[in-house]
């Protein structure tokens, strides 16, 4: 139907009165006659200034709704905001834990072309980040961040493309404050500016420390809000640019719990503070993390520090046993040594592609959590001994850890039904995910034998098929195990 068939029909003395702006009697005109002759057409300005302004309230207030932020400054994080990149624990490299400030556009591309040729890129280790010192220490005169001119002298922008160009993905880092840690300039205020900077400058990922707090009667937020500001910063720049969000990486060291709010603004939290390249550190992490494993799925994980393979003196068992927790908890993996001259060992702990399957379980985004404590009864923070018996889920059956925090060798038994992911009355095949062997079949029990100090067992259980007949007794679990005609068997 067309607009001319949808106008009331007028008949002629209708039109006639209308047309001399006469209201007969009884008859109300079919035509308004408000917007015509000179008061009618300041009537009709005045009308269509009214509507414009309501309009424009209504998609302010509209927008304040969908915003979550009232008049009163206070914000709240918005459900479902995170972007849809960042669905699996980030891999990549970071500089700070091997270089510190020690950065430049050299280093850089070097550690890129190493990622390459080790073949650790093509093992998922895509994003190579730069953490503090990439700035000079002033904003430009009109407010914008400047690479240092003596690190980086080709710019940002060549440095973005020649990452690019070879394969991998860039990260770069600032801070919720007025400065980063190393006292650089930070975005606090600039978050908008800035996050464009990057965006402009090729960067992919955003790490956001938490370092030069502005006073209380400035910033009049908590730490969510510090951390929002960024995040809404991301998501208008994504809707505005129609590009990728930058994955949002918040370092704020755990402090007021990230592991409940941080989920809405970015795909990864720090959730302890700075790592350091020794056997504490890693206990002391893996202990804070037992407690908080149901925090990380997809989109969302607990970051438990940049890794420190190859760094310091640890043990082999002990890079063995950091990367299995940190990838079976599903933290980000990011490679913090100088791959220029990493030790074999260490290279091979880094590129253990069945520990990095789990870490990047297409199908199973949830950690590996504790069953049973060990050394301590359960649920009992220590930070030399930690949790000892993990399981969780996989695409490809169920996988367990078990970590000796002792300092001498020792023998780890466990049922396989403490896990609450095994069947009763099934057996499993047994895969050891660090010498890369089958291990024949599981029933009932496993013992891990020798394990070494600090060491680790990672095994992956996959269901084969039921207990062979005639195991006693009847329940692995003995709790109420009671046969059909009442009889109990824990009594
Ligand atoms: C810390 C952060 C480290 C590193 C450092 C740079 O706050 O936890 O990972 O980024 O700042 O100054």
């Amino acid at each position: 139907m067309s607009a001319e068939e949808t106008e009331p029909l007028i008949d002629d003395a209708a039109r006639q009165q209308h047309n001399e702006h006469v209201s007969p009697a009884g008859r109300r005109p079919l035509r308004s006659t408000l917007f015509e002759g000179r008061k009618g057409k300041v009537a009709a300005v005045s009308a269509f200034v009214v509507v414009v302004v309501v309009w424009w309230l209504s998609l302010l207030f509209v927008r304040t709704l969908l915003d979550g932020r009232g008049d009163d400054g206070e914000h709240w994080p918005k459900p479902g905001q995170h972007s849809t990149a960042g669905r699996l624990p980030v891999m990549g490299y970071n500089t700070w834990n091997y270089f510190a400030c020690d950065i430049n556009e050299t280093v850089i591309i070097e550690t890129v072309s190493e990622l390459n040729s080790l073949g650790l890129a093509e093992l998922g280790y895509k994003y190579m980040n730069l953490d503090d010192c990439w700035h000079e220490p002033q904003r430009s005169p009109d407010g914008f961040l400047v690479a240092n001119r003596e690190r980086f002298p080709s710019g940002m922008n060549n440095l973005t493309d020649t990452i690019h160009a070879l394969g991998l993905k860039a990260g770069i880092y600032s801070d919720s404050g007025w400065y980063t840690c190393q006292m650089y300039p930070g975005s606090y205020q600039n978050e908008a500016r800035d996050a464009k900077t990057f965006q402009d400058w090729g960067f992919d990922l955003l790490k956001y420390d938490n370092c030069a707090e502005p006073f209380d009667t400035v910033i009049r937020e908590g730490m969510v809000g510090k951390f929002q500001r960024m995040s809404e910063a991301i998501n208008d720049l994504a809707l505005a640019s129609g590009r990728t969000p930058l994955i949002y990486s918040l370092c704020q060291w755990g402090r007021e719990q990230p592991w409940l709010w941080a989920r809405e603004f970015g795909q990864s939290w720090r959730t302890t503070t700075d790592i350091g390249p020794a056997w504490s550190w890693m206990s002391d992490i893996i202990n804070t993390n037992s407690f908080i494993t149901w925090a990380s799925d997809f989109y969302g994980h607990n970051d438990l520090d940049m890794l420190e393979v190859g760094n310091g003196n640890m043990t082999l068992d002990e890079q063995k046993s950091h990367f299995t927790a940190w990838a079976l908890m599903k933290s980000p993996l990011l490679i913090g040594t100088d791959l220029r001259i990493i030790a074999n060992e260490s290279l091979e702990v880094l590129s253990n592609r069945e520990i990095i399957a789990l870490n990047q379980d297409p199908v199973v985004g949830t950690a590996i959590s504790p069953f049973r404590w060990g050394i301590n009864p359960d649920w009992v923070s220590n930070s030399t001994h930690p949790a000892q018996y993990w399981s969780g889920k996989s695409e490809n059956g169920t996988v367990f850890m078990l970590l000796n925090t002792l300092d001498v060798p020792s023998d780890m038994f466990f049922n396989l039904t403490e896990s609450p992911w095994i069947r009763a009355g099934r057996q499993y095949a047994v895969r050891d995910l660090w010498t890369h062997t089958d291990n024949g079949t599981a029933v009932r029990n496993f013992t891990a034998r020798n394990v070494p100090p600090h060491g680790v067992v990672a095994l992956l259980l996959r269901d084969v098929d039921d207990e062979p007949d005639g195991i006693y007794p009847p329940c692995a679990v003995l709790e109420w195990c009671t046969a059909e005609n009442g009889t109990r068997y824990d009594e």
